[in-house]
Formats: C-alpha cells, sequence, structure tokens
C-alpha cells in the first residue's frame, strides 16, 4: 500500500496550492482528483474561464464604444465566438498543465479518481474503471470545493437553463438572458452575454445587487450597469421556468409574493451562490462533523473533530474565493510541519471582474456601522484623477474607512477600471496595520489611477489636493 505524510482529496486552489507547500516542507505527498485535470472548479470551470470570456467580450465592445473616440476606426466588429471559446480554453488548458507541470516538479504524486476516507490514515480512489487502491497517510486534506446551489422549479439542462458552467460553454448569443441572483456569477457572466449581443434582466431576491459589498459601492455599480444595458427587478423570485415553448417563460414574483409576471428568455442563468462539496467522501463514517450548512465543521485551524483529518477552502466556512483557499492551503501545510500557519479573514480582497470592475477589502460602512465602530471616510472620484480622465474611463470612485481614533485602514472599496489591481496596496497597508496617512504619504507615481487610493488616503483627513 502507498503511503504518505499527506493525502490531499481536491486539486483546486486550495488542494494544489496545499500540496506544493507541504512538499516544500518535505512531505511526501500525494493529490486525489476525480475530474480528469487538475485545478477544480477555479481553473476548468471558474475564474479562468470566465476571465478569458470577460476579456474578450470587453475588447469586443471596445471596438464600438472606445477606438473610434481614439481615431481608431476599424468598423462594426464581427464575433466568431467558436474562436473566443477556444481562446478561453487555450487559456484554461495552460493554466490547468502549470499544475500538472508544478506536481511533477514538486514530486507530489496524483491519483485520478474519487477519493473517501475509509478510516482513519486510509484514502480510497476508485478510478473511472471501477478499480480501487487505497492510500495510507499520516494526515488528510479535504479540498473537495462547492458546486452549484440548485433553485426548485429550474431545472438546469446547461443547455437553456445554465449554470456558470453552462454560462461558459454557449453555442451562440442569446437574444434575451435572463439571470436569476445579481451576484458576483451573475453580474460577470451576464456583463459576458451582455457585451456580446444579449438582453439581459436580472432577478435578485434582496432590494439591493452584491450583498455583502458595500452598500454605496453597489448603488453606485447598479447605476452604470443600467447605463450599459442590464435591467434588475430587484426584490422578485423566479418561481418555476416553463420550457415547453420555443422561448422559455419564467415566473417572477415579488420576493415577499404577489402578482406573478411571466419574463420570456433563450437561456436563463443561475447564479444564487455556491454549496460546499461533500458527496461521496464518506463523512459520515469516518465521523467528520458537519456545521448547519453543510460545510466541514473545523477549530479555526482547518482541524476537523477528527483526529488527522484537515479541510480547507470552498468546503469550509467563509467566503468562497481562490485566493482565500490557497492562503489556507498555505496554512494547513505549515501548521502540519510545526510552523504557525495563519490565515488573516480580516485581509482578504475581493474582486468583480466586469467593467468597471469593484474590489474591496476589510470591513464595510454597514458592517462598521453594526459594529459601533466610529470611523472616518475619505473618498475620490476617477473624474478627478488625471490618468481616467485622459484615458477616459472616470466612472467610479475609491473610499476607504479609517478608524477615527487611531486612523488605522479597516476597509478599502473601489470601483473603477483596473480596480482589482489597486486594491492590493491597501491589502498590504492593512497587513501591517497601517493608517490612512501612511497610505497618503507614500509617493504614487503619476500619472496613474492608484494616486486616487493616495488621494482617498489623504480625504481621510480632508486634505485631498486634487478635489
Ligand atoms: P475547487 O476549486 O472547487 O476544487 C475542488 C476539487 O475537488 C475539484 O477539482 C473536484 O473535482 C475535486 N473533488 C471533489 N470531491 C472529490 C473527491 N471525492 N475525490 C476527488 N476529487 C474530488 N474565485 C476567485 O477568487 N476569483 C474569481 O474570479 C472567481 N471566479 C469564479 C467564477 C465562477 C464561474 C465560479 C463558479 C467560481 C469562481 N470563483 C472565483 C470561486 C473559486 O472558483 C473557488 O472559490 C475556488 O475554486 C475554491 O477552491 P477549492 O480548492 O476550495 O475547491
Ligand atoms: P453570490 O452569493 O455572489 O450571489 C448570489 C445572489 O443570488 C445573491 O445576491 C442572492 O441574494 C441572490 N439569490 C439567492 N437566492 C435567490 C433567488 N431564489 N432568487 C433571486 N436571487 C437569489 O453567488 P454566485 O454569484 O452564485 O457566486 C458563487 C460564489 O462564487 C460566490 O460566493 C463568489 O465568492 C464566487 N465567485 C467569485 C468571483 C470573483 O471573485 N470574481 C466570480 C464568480 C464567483
Amino acid at each position: 500500500m502507498a503511503s504518505y505524510d499527506l493525502v490531499i482529496i481536491g486539486t483546486g486552489p486550495g488542494g494544489y496550492v496545499c500540496a506544493i507547500r507541504a512538499a516544500q516542507l518535505g512531505m511526501k505527498v500525494a493529490v486525489v482528483e476525480k475530474e480528469s485535470t487538475f485545478g477544480g472548479t477555479c481553473l476548468n470551470i471558474g475564474c479562468i474561464p470566465s476571465k478569458a470570456l470577460l476579456q474578450a467580450s470587453e475588447r469586443f465592445e471596445e471596438v464600438t464604444h472606445m477606438l473610434p473616440k481614439m481615431g481608431i476606426g476599424v468598423g462594426k466588429p464581427k464575433l466568431d465566438l467558436a474562436t473566443m471559446m477556444k481562446f478561453k480554453s487555450d487559456g484554461v488548458d495552460g493554466n490547468v498543465k502549470g499544475v500538472s507541470f508544478l506536481f511533477k516538479k514538486n514530486k507530489i504524486e496524483p491519483y485520478q479518481g474519487t477519493g473517501r476516507i475509509a478510516g482513519p490514515g486510509k484514502v480510497e480512489v476508485k478510478g473511472a474503471d471501477g478499480k480501487t487502491q487505497t492510500l495510507e497517510t499520516k494526515n488528510i486534506v479535504i479540498a473537495t470545493g462547492s458546486d452549484v446551489t440548485r433553485l426548485k422549479g429550474v431545472d438546469i439542462d446547461e443547455k437553456r437553463i445554465v449554470s456558470s458552467t453552462g454560462a461558459l460553454t454557449l453555442e451562440k448569443v442569446p437574444e434575451k438572458m435572463l439571470v436569476i441572483g445579481a451576484g458576483v456569477i451573475g453580474l460577470e457572466l451576464g456583463s459576458v452575454w451582455r457585451r456580446l449581443g444579449a438582453q439581459v434582466t436580472v432577478v435578485e431576491f434582496l432590494d439591493r445587487i452584491i450583498p455583502g459589498m458595500d452598500g454605496e459601492v453597489a448603488k453606485s455599480f447598479q447605476r452604470i450597469l443600467e447605463k450599459q444595458g442590464v435591467t434588475f427587478k430587484l426584490g422578485a423570485k423566479v418561481t418555476g421556468v416553463d420550457t415547453s415553448g420555443k422561448k422559455l417563460k419564467a415566473q417572477v414574483e415579488p420576493a415577499a409574493g404577489g402578482k406573478a409576471e411571466t419574463i420570456e428568455a433563450d437561456v436563463v442563468l443561475v447564479a444564487i451562490g455556491r454549496v460546499p462539496y461533500t458527496d461521496g467522501l464518506g463523512l459520515k463514517e469516518a465521523g467528520v462533523e458537519l456545521d448547519p450548512r453543510g460545510r466541514v465543521k473545523t477549530d479555526g485551524h482547518f482541524a476537523t473533530n477528527v483526529k488527522g483529518i484537515y479541510a480547507i477552502g470552498d468546503v469550509i466556512a467563509g467566503p468562497m474565493l481562490a485566493h482565500k483557499a490557497e492562503d489556507e492551503g498555505v496554512a494547513i501545510a505549515e501548521i502540519l510541519a510545526g510552523q504557525a500557519g495563519h490565515t488573516n479573514y480580516d485581509v482578504i480582497p475581493s474582486v468583480i471582474y466586469t467593467f468597471p470592475e469593484v474590489s474591496s477589502v476589510g470591513k464595510t460602512e454597514e458592517e462598521l456601522k453594526q459594529a459601533g465602530v466610529v470611523y472616518n471616510v475619505g473618498k475620490f472620484p476617477f473624474t478627478a484623477n488625471a490618468r481616467t480622465k485622459v484615458n477616459q474611463t472616470t466612472d467610479g470612485f475609491v473610499k476607504i474607512l479609517a478608524d477615527a481614533k487611531t486612523d488605522r485602514v479597516l476597509g478599502v472599496h473601489i470601483i473603477g477600471a483596473e480596480a482589482g489591481e489597486m486594491i492590493h496596496e491597501a491589502a498590504v497597508a492593512m497587513e501591517f496595520g497601517g493608517a490612512a496617512e501612511d497610505i497618503a504619504r507614500t509617493c504614487h507615481a503619476h500619472p496613474t489611477r492608484s494616486e486616487a487610493v493616495k488621494e482617498a488616503a489623504l480625504a481621510v483627513a480632508k486634505r485631498s489636493i486634487h478635489m
């Protein structure tokens, strides 16, 4: 029987990063993956393919809306969706192969098949041919990720009624797309198909979009998306979709119940969240406890209630983000090596890769108010930033929330082009316990969009220069 220091079930960003860090620290490591490629949701059907389509569709739209302003006339863009999809698949392929390369480089042994915990220190791997083998190990890390949340009355066939997975592989641009859920997936993939020509309507249960993000940013984001042509139906729910005709007919009701209306669509995208994936893992038999939301319960240091079994990533509590899973992968590998592995949940950036982008790190104003924290706000609009003015991408602003007594940065929220790249200086400042004044006194290159971060930091002390 093959024997290891660590067997990791799942090779998403949590699992593969954990494997590499553990191998660096001298452990003998195996990974088990049920799909034919490594990289999990993120690389195969999540972050990477969605960003490829966002990138390509943004360029497509730029040809009509931006390039003529710059004196570049290339006429009406022609969509070759099959080639765009190949661009996406090539990007996925490159990333997935990168993980295989890193496994080889770090002498990590991969097993293709479904992993099941067969007892303390034992993982059974069932291959596609039905054959099983058992691996012996000192420690097990569960990194099995998450799956799509289903909606009663709306059966996903991945052709006309799709989850994010089907929305990444549509064969033609739908005339009308109905998106259920104004969260990250709905707005990113809704943006892709709107840019390529679909009329997009988003039905959201709550009375706001992107719950969890700063409320002021969400309002501004909604206005910008509406200007781009997205229609929102907030405080509403889809109760069923009639698939019998050529067009889909969705029944939409007010969230609190009431008169229903019918919305026709060619494609319905269900994007109402994701649920932890623990199917077939043998957790019940192994005695591993789940929390009330079906996530593997851990002690805050990734240990489950069963000795030698740990869990990370989407399958445990916390934001379902690739970089959160990666950080946890590193932390548990270091803990198993006797080091002080740690994930700082107060400083996990999050980005929505639309145009403009939305990024945030730390607390929102709503969270600070609820916690009774007294804070100062520094805000700077991109309309006053030299680089965005010259590039004519002035939508949005930077907002910094700092403790009123200590000036410590508690949260930073950005809406604007390239906001996803700009958030990291705030994350570094927060990781070092920095104050708004620290950012304000740091020299920023001119002309850059990042100067808006410095100006927002200056605005915390009401001394912004360019406003
Ligand atoms: P996963 O990536 O889900 O990997 C789990 C792996 O475990 C899978 O490969 C699965 O096949 C395997 N597995 C499960 N059970 C078994 C078993 N019993 N045996 C063997 N293998 C098993 N996050 C971001 O940070 N940025 C983004 O831009 C972003 N975009 C996204 C876009 C979409 C459309 C989606 C759906 C998600 C996106 N996410 C994004 C979220 C991100 O993909 C997840 O947070 C991340 O993949 C979680 O990593 P993980 O390692 O926990 O699990
Ligand atoms: P989400 O949690 O971001 O948004 C789901 C939305 O659906 C919420 O606004 C919710 O109120 C709404 N909703 C729930 N039930 C509903 C119903 N019955 N009818 C109408 N609306 C309903 O989930 P989403 O967009 O599916 O994404 C899943 C996860 O994937 C997220 O947690 C996110 O962290 C991750 N992700 C991250 C990305 C990024 O970092 N850029 C990109 C895509 C996904």
